[in-house]
């Protein structure tokens, strides 16, 4: 249970360790079925959930996830000190850690992931944890619309947008506004002006014209471009076929939000641990006209 001054989260407990007989099978089966998942599609390669009966997806946990924690004190900043009924949208969601862990807490979570493995190992841990209100979809976040996954209280943007390139990340901003009722969070590297030192690689700054719009970044390259798709499906964390992805500045990508109709754009500095201009992964919070009311309180879609 995590406690906040506005309110209170508490996590649906996983099963605890077995200490009966049938506890010990069901722990048995639990990793036989996750057994069974590396077989196929391979090792976890980041999101550590507990799947109950003391079953991990990565390693017994040692301390709580820190990540999940700061997307809850966001959310909790923002008035969802109840999750209960918020609808949530993750997208690019990896192995389900936040669509997982937020409907743990009682949110409706829908989770968007492109590559099969990965989408497998995020459903595993839904059904493991018996989670109704937790659908893992697997597409493409350039194909989201409100059209054909409804609308949403919370987008939660994470490690993605600087995985797509120009245009389509300016689309996947309008799409966001589209589906969202109240507030986007983006967790993304952001281009900076002066690069002290480029562990990625990047391109130089440049400024790139789309319509009568114009936008600053860097280009950053996901693949050699002599791989096949194949190998590119292979890199789990990667950009899905794009063989660059353009990284905004932290100015450009306020700009490109404004342009796609949010109404103010928030920080979250909560663990910036070097100077702010060096720093080039941030959190920011896209806030819409919030008078539209709550996803929750409407009839969701029906697909
Ligand atoms: C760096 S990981 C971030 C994962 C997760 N959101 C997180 O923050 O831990 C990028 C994820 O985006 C997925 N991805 C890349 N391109 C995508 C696309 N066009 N549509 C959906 N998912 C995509 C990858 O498969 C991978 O799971």
């Amino acid at each position: 249970m995590i406690e906040r001054a506005g309110g209170m989260f508490r996590a649906k407990p996983p099963c605890k360790a077995p200490t009966t007989r049938n506890g010990m099978r069901r722990r048995d089966g639990l990793l036989a079925a996750k057994e069974a998942i590396v077989q196929r599609f391979g090792p976890w390669t980041a999101h550590n959930l507990h799947l109950g009966y003391d079953v991990f997806t990565v390693q017994p946990e040692e301390e709580k996830n820190a990540l999940v924690e700061r997307y809850l004190r966001i959310l909790s900043d923002f008035g969802y000190s109840s999750l209960r009924g918020v609808r949530i949208l993750d997208l690019a969601c990896l192995e389900g850690l936040y669509a997982v862990e937020l409907a743990r807490r009682g949110a409706t979570t829908v989770g968007i992931e492109v590559r099969e493995a990965n989408v497998m190992k995020a459903v595993f841990a839904r059904n493991a944890l018996g989670l109704k209100r937790c659908s893992i979809v697997q597409d493409d976040v350039r194909n989201l619309s409100a059209g054909k996954f409804g609308s949403f209280d919370v987008v939660i943007c994470s490690g993605i947008l600087y995985h797509l390139a120009l245009p389509d990340s300016l689309r996947l901003l309008e799409a966001m506004y589209e589906v969202t009722t109240h507030l986007v969070v983006i967790n993304t590297h952001v281009a900076l002006g002066n690069l002290k030192e480029n562990p990625h690689d990047l391109g130089e700054l440049v400024t790139v014209e789309h319509g009568d719009k114009s936008y600053r970044g860097r280009y950053y390259r996901e693949f050699p471009s002599e791989w096949s798709q194949e190998d590119k499906l292979r890199h789990l964390w990667a950009a899905l076929d794009n063989d660059q992805s353009f990284w905004f500045t932290r100015q450009s990508l306020y700009d490109s939000l404004f342009q796609s109709g949010f109404a103010a754009v928030y920080e979250n500095l909560l663990d910036l641990h070097i100077p702010i201009e060096d720093s080039d992964r941030h959190f920011f919070i896209a806030t819409k006209d919030s008078s539209r009311g709550r996803a929750s309180q409407r009839e969701p879609r029906q697909k």
